[in-house]
């Protein structure tokens, strides 16, 4: 070994936080010891024999690599089958330390320390264990430095964000991660107590950015790693947030879905009590003033008068078979449906509401329009929600404007539902297909009628949007789908 290189190994052995190292005299006097070698014995071992110390023997150990260095006068020595009496570890290499005339060596106690190495068994199996647990773990996990480089980037991460492992830790800055400027939110936020202490940031919501530009919604757990007080890289815990929006969203739905037909369901008892009270009386009247047309020779003015009555009763056997047909609760049924006829039931239902007494309605259905793809119920309703929407934001008074058409494609209907009440504000737009949004005061809307067309034109894979007219007033347009061949295996509706 030559002069550097033996300085070198001194160097380390003597720094090494593992291996225990003893510098003696050639009487076997230790005249040093590195702070592994101090920290085993807690009585002072500086001028103790090392064999009495170490290996509880009043003479030199058999084999002793020191022996054997000032033995063979300089070539460096170790002990394979070192004495293993006493209870210390056979010492295992021998060195000299100074030049041979000094004669002082340095002994390696236990570079194979049976101890030692289950120590470093269990380190690395513990190291690989906890690689292990954060890389299997169903969460992301990504560990960053202070510059913005990640150290750290496990399978769930590399599932959410689309980067591989490889790529993030060799190319990828945690500001690519989150997008804008997502990364410095996210530090300013730990840096302040406000979101679960100083240096943590609890259940934050943030989307990441995936490397094919698609955003995914994230719940972010989050500290910053401090080492002697300093700040040196943060770590985050995520998970995935979209099937939980997904279900929360389906749950909204149904919700919805639920409240609107216990509404209707309720209607839909009180029309069929209704219609019962009225059919029997209705049944009569229509009845006798047959009889009596037929059974008497009436005057004109008398024949006049009957026939009147008749129309009138006729009247009001439609309007309770289209409250009864309007209310009835059928399983929902994708069937080719007329959607004039849709419009004009609904406006049959309400023009003789006392809300609509003052509003002028203007329809312009096209007459050549093929049938759509629907559900009668459903459909009603939404033409119902729309419509009594336009109504209620008029407060009584003004136009409706209901116009049908054939898309400029050609594949489905174009519906326009327009009013001339104030219109929506640009703040409000955004949010009035949301469930329970209402600008109404309580008790007059419940923020349900919105969502519940939204979900019907996307079961019926339609469109809907609302838009402000000029100079006044609301514009609902709606498209759907026209029916296929295949939906004219049901029956179109009657
Ligand atoms: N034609 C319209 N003109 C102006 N604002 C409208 C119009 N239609 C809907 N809106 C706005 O959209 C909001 C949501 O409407 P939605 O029908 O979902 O609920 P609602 O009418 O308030 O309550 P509900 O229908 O449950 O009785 C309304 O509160 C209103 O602010
Ligand atoms: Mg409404």
């Amino acid at each position: 070994m030559d002069w550097e290189s033996a300085y070198k190994h001194f160097n380390e052995t003597l720094t090494s936080p593992l291996l225990r190292t003893i510098v003696i005299s050639p009487d076997y006097v230790i005249l040093s010891a590195n702070p592994p070698a101090y920290a085993t014995f807690t009585e002072s071992i500086i001028g103790r024999r090392c064999h009495r110390l170490l290996h509880l023997r009043s003479s030199p150990c058999p084999g002793c690599p020191a022996t054997r260095l000032w033995q063979n006068q300089g070539q460096s020595e170790s002990t394979p089958h070192a004495s293993r009496e006493g209870d210390g570890a056979p010492c295992r290499h021998a060195d000299f330390i100074d030049n041979k005339d000094t004669q002082r060596a340095m002994v390696i106690i236990d570079s194979q320390d049976p101890s030692l190495e289950s120590l470093e068994e269990r380190l690395r199996r513990s190291n690989s264990f906890l690689k292990n647990l954060l890389h299997s773990s169903v969460d992301g996990v990504i560990a960053a430095d202070k510059k913005g480089k990640i150290l750290l980037f496990n399978d769930a991460a590399s599932e959410i964000s689309g980067y591989s492992e490889e790529e993030a830790l060799t190319t990828l800055d945690i500001r690519d991660v989150y997008p804008d400027d997502g990364a410095y939110k996210i530090m300013e936020n730990l840096r302040c107590d406000q979101y679960g202490g100083p240096g943590k940031l609890k259940s934050y919501q943030i989307d990441v950015l995936r490397k094919d530009g698609t955003l995914i919604p994230i719940s972010l757990n989050a500290a910053i790693i401090y080492e002697g007080g300093r700040e040196t890289a943060t770590m985050g815990f995520f998970h995935d947030l979209r099937e939980a929006n997904r279900m929360k969203k389906e749950l909204e739905k149904t919700q919805i879905q639920l409240l609107q037909s216990e509404k209707m369901a309720s209607l839909g008892k009180l029309a069929a009590g209704v219609a019962h009270q009225l059919n029997n009386p209705l049944g009569g009247i229509t009845l006798f003033a047959r009889l009596m047309m037929e059974e008497y020779d009436l005057e004109e003015g008398a024949r006049k008068d009957l026939n009147r009555i008749l129309k009138d009763a006729e009247r009001c056997r439609d309007t309770v078979k289209e409250l009864l047909e309007f209310a009835r609760q059928t399983r929902h049924e994708m069937r080719p449906l007329d959607i004039n006829r849709a419009i004009a039931r609904t406006l049959f239902l309400l023009e003789n509401q006392t809300l609509f007494q003052n509003i002028e309605i203007i329809r312009q259905l096209s007459t050549d329009i093929p049938d759509v793809r629907g559900d009668t119920q459903q459909v009603n309703h939404m033409f119902m929600n729309i419509i009594l929407n336009a109504a209620q934001a008029m407060e009584g008074r003004g136009t409706l404007s209901v116009s049908t058409r054939l898309s400029d494609k050609g594949d489905s209907v174009v519906i326009e539902i327009a009013d001339t009440g104030p219109g929506i504000p640009p703040d409000v737009l955004p949010h009035i297909f949301e469930p329970f949004f209402t600008t109404k005061e309580e008790g007059q809307g419940t923020g349900i009628g919105l969502s519940l067309v939204y979900g019907i034109v996307e079961n019926h894979d339609g469109k809907i949007h609302a838009v402000n007219n000029t100079p006044c007033g609301t514009r609902f347009v709606i498209e759907l789908p026209l029916s296929t061949t295949e939906d004219e295996e049901t029956p179109r509706e009657k």
